[in-house]
């Protein structure tokens, strides 16, 4: 059974616009996951991203040359993919209602996996992959290891408009319910990165939990100047931290059902 911080009505945040808009403000994915979820594949391959976002993965890898197919319900992330590239098939849909390419060499979920309706998604996976087909399940890639990094998820714990989260590994929920076998795991080594305050906490907002509409514009700016104090202790204008990104490569199953 799913937490119930990941039920849908917490996934649908990622349709509000303040979320989309300052969607570019969370720190890209390193060359080097694209080098891993390509490593292995035949040119041309046909890969679907599903819950992608503004295209932070379905992007770099058209432009490697790959066929890339691109899924995800909220409009306003499927307009902002759009401009951003023609050179992926944008279709907004929920995954558990998309009607799946076939053929396909690779399926990645980054970060979106978790809103996702396990029973009904992987046996889509499943039926859509090839025989030599992979799903990559990628997680991470956030800033960690910054000076005030406790006093920071202190503040978020208090102020997120999910108050049912509660941390959770992904890989550790779908294997135990029988979706998912990982075969293969990448994790980047840990790439220093750095960001200003203010673009560190606009994005903040561009995660779950912390849309505008939602938290209020005062509850917001109230966040904003107790995170900013908290980190300008350490340094008057800039976040340091690293990034980890980590890459699962399995097999989609049916769930506790059987493979
Ligand atoms: C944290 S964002 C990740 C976006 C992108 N993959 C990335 O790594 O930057 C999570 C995405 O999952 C999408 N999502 C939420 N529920 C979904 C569902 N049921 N099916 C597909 N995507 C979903 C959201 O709309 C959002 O764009």
């Amino acid at each position: 059974m799913k937490p119930a911080h990941l039920a849908r009505y917490y996934g649908d945040q990622f349709q509000d616009q303040s979320i989309v808009d300052r969607y570019h403000k969370r720190p890209a994915y390193d060359e080097c996951v694209f080098d891993a979820l390509t490593a292995q594949l035949p040119a041309h391959a046909r890969i679907l991203d599903v819950g992608c976002g503004t295209g932070e993965i379905a992007i770099p890898l058209a432009e490697r040359g790959y066929v890339v197919t691109a899924v995800d319900p909220s409009a306003a992330m499927i307009e902002k993919a759009a401009q951003k590239s023609q050179q992926v098939e944008w279709h907004q849909a929920y995954a558990e209602a998309f009607h799946l390419p076939e053929d396909l060499s690779l399926i990645v979920t980054a970060n979106s996996l978790h809103w996702m309706d396990w029973p009904v998604v992987f046996p889509k996976f499943k039926q859509a992959l090839r025989a030599d087909g992979m799903l990559a399940v990628i997680t991470g890639g956030e800033l960690s290891d910054y000076a005030g990094q406790a006093e920071v998820m202190a503040l978020v714990k208090a102020y997120s408009t999910n108050q049912d989260f509660t941390p959770f590994s992904l890989i550790e929920l779908i294997e135990q319910g029988g979706f998912f076998k990982t075969e293969r795991v990448v994790s980047t080594d840990p790439v220093p990165y750095r960001q200003s305050i203010a673009d560190f906490v606009e994005s903040i907002h561009a995660r779950n939990g912390f849309s505008i509409e939602r938290m209020g514009i005062d509850k917001a700016r109230e966040f904003d100047a107790k995170v900013t104090a908290v980190l300008q202790q350490y340094d008057p204008f800039q976040v340091n931290g690293v990034l980890v990104t980590t890459v699962n490569f399995g097999r989609p199953c049916d769930g506790e059902r059987g493979e």
